[in-house]
């Protein structure tokens, strides 16, 4: 079906829905599982087989960047022979994005279909045996952002008022991606993702009170797009990539640039990963 034109939805439902109609009516099929790829690691939508991209500046509902924001885009196609939608670059909250704005692509892949959410982002290190370029499965998180993208009124179609949050990692899946990991020679380490807005990155006194937490990791994103996900009933996996090691752990700064080079460093045992374990997840 092809989106009407003048059509202005009201809810964020019908938004959404209006926005997955438009991207099956572009993509020309069923999508199963939907994946993020995180700053440095979009290189893999460009893997795709029988790829089609969509601008996400086409995509009606979608945010519009912001001065600074990259474009991204959404890239349909198959990987061993799963059907995924594939976002090269995601909406950040620091970069002023509301966090329905944030997640409403979630909500939209959601609504077409996806049955599987995996969510990739760069992250700094605190876990003491982790290494710069290393691949960490996220198996809880740590929501520090100061806000939820559930605030608000809530529409039962999308889910429940009080989602459930015991596992928002899903157990199989951490499984699978750890036994296909093994089988490229990989440890696979666990660890558990800590949110912040940014954009500056962390004091040394923040990753001290993070450590308490119980953070091995800290970022900018991944947990608003999972607890919608969540909401939807969707199953996730995160992975994130060590580019750095946070803010007082090694004598020196962190910068951006480094944050990017690392993430493509890592691009072909990434890919690789990505490969293996998007065909396994059900
Ligand atoms: N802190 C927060 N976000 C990040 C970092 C970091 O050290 N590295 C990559 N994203």
């Amino acid at each position: 079906m092809t989106p009407q034109e003048g059509q202005h939805p009201e809810t964020l439902y019908e938004r959404a829905e209006h926005a997955a109609r438009f991207i099956h009516a572009r993509a020309g099929e069923e999508v199963r599982a939907a994946l993020v790829l995180g700053s440095g690691l979009g290189a893999f939508a460009d893997e795709l087989e029988d790829a089609r991209a969509i601008p996400y500046s086409e995509i009606p509902g979608f945010a519009r960047p912001t001065v600074e924001g990259h474009a991204g885009r959404l890239v349909v196609g198959r990987v061993g022979g799963a059907t995924v939608a594939a976002m090269q670059g995601r909406f950040h909250f620091y970069e002023g994005y509301t966090l329905e704005e944030v997640t409403f692509p979630i909500r939209t892949l959601g609504l077409l279909g996806a049955k599987s959410l995996v969510l990739t982002n760069a992250a700094g290190g605190l876990n003491n045996s982790y290494e710069q370029g290393a691949l960490i499965l996220i198996s809880d998180h740590l929501n520090l952002m100061g806000t939820n993208p559930l605030l608000g009124r809530n529409d039962a179609r999308f889910g429940p008022r009080f989602p459930d949050m015991t596992e928002v990692y899903d157990r199989e899946y951490q499984e699978a991606a750890i036994a296909e990991a093994r089988a490229m020679g990989l440890e696979l380490k666990r660890g558990i993702y800590a949110a912040l807005s940014g954009p500056s990155y962390e004091t040394p006194a923040e990753i001290r009170m993070l450590r308490l937490l119980g953070a091995d990791a800290v970022g900018m994103s991944t947990v608003p797009e999972a607890i919608v996900a969540r909401q939807m009933g969707l199953r996730v996996l995160g992975l994130s990539c060590i580019t750095n090691m946070a803010a007082g752990v090694l004598d020196k700064p962190i910068n951006h640039e480094e944050v990017i080079e690392t993430g493509e460093r890592v691009r072909e045992t990434f890919a690789e990963l990505l490969r293996r374990v998007i065909p396994k997840l059900q």
